[in-house]
């Protein structure tokens, strides 16, 4: 089965990002697929279900798979809920990178690990690789902890901070930010949406790609893998009605402390990206051809 292929082991396979692979020419690669519950999209023979935060089930899965590269996307990624789970939060967003890099050490193995683009406390904005991290949020803090074990621990890595990613999960059974929007402006609901906080939405096919050439690379270091357009999340939410041909009027610009939000968002997350693109040599798409990419997928 091997055909000389080098080994790619995606976690966190049912998740947004992770099941933009499942689309895409893989060839190259033998692809194994890990997530916690259930197999949704794969091949049986290719998926394996796991608690990534269960050490030895993990170190099982490793020895058994023996993966040249690894994409760590699997994590915690809700912060509402991280901040109600603080002990699972850390078990899975920190000490299972721990594994991971333990693992990848002893065996050589290159790690992609997914970070956020909540490392950044907000107020600034327009961030690049080289700006201070100043986490807010338990989530965001247990992404920097893990960010930070792999830098101090690992030469073949990158870690990737992304933001706002969007795009359709196959059976679209998780709702992100625009295909939530889309059910709520169907439905004729009014909706409340920050016009103070900003941020870099990418479309998660792009997101995909981008991360399978910085895999596919010996780049080293963080990356911002994020939309070329810093935009409030108001004027996000308005393409969208736009591109989807609903009625933008039901959208009410709000400030963030109006916000019913268990958890503060930082403000101004947005994230440069020239870094990125010129290593990469690639051009994530901006909002409104993002969107109609989004519309396409779901129409076909
Ligand atoms: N989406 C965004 O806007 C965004 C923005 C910034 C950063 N990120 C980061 O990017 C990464 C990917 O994001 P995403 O949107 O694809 O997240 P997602 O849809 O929530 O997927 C994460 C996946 O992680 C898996 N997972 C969670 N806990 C696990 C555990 N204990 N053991 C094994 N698997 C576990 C889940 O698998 P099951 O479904 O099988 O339970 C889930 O499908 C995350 O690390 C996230 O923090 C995302």
């Amino acid at each position: 089965m091997n055909d000389g292929k080098r080994r790619l082991l995606i976690t966190g396979a049912n998740g947004l990002v992770a099941s933009q692979f499942s689309k895409m020419d893989m060839d190259e690669f033998e692809v194994v697929y890990t997530s916690r519950r259930m197999n949704r999209f794969y091949p049986n023979d290719q998926f394996y279900s796991l608690d990534i935060a269960d050490a030895r089930a993990l170190t099982n899965l490793l020895d058994q798979v023996n993966p040249a590269i690894i994409i760590h996307t699997a994590g915690v990624s809700a912060i509402e809920y991280a901040a109600k789970n603080q002990l699972e939060t850390h078990r899975v967003n920190v000490e299972a990178v721990d594994e991971l890099i333990k693992w990848c050490s002893n065996n050589d193995a290159r790690l992609i690990l997914f970070s956020t683009d909540f490392v950044f406390n907000g107020v600034a904005g327009s961030y690049s690789e080289l700006d201070a991290a100043m986490p807010m949020s338990i989530y965001a803090k247990s992404k920097l902890q893990a960010e930070t074990l792999v830098l101090n621990a690992l030469k073949d890595f990158a870690i990737v901070r992304t933001s706002l990613v969007y795009g359709v999960n196959h059976d679209l059974a998780r709702l992100n930010f625009p295909i939530w929007l889309i059910g709520q402006l169907e439905r004729g609901n009014s909706i409340d949406i920050t016009e103070d906080q900003r941020r870099s939405p990418i479309y998660a096919l792009d997101l995909a790609k981008m991360t399978l050439e910085l895999a596919k690379s010996k780049l080293t270091g963080i990356y911002h893998l994020a939309g070329p357009q810093e935009v409030s999340v108001f004027e996000f939410a308005s393409e969208v009605a736009k591109i989807f041909n609903l009625d933008g009027s039901l959208l009410r610009g709000v400030k963030t402390p109006e916000m019913p939000e268990d958890v503060r968002r930082p403000i101004d997350t947005s994230l440069r990206i020239r870094k990125a693109c010129d290593d990469l040599n690639f051009s994530p798409k901006n909002v409104h051809e993002g969107l109609k990419s989004l519309r396409d997928e779901i129409l076909n």
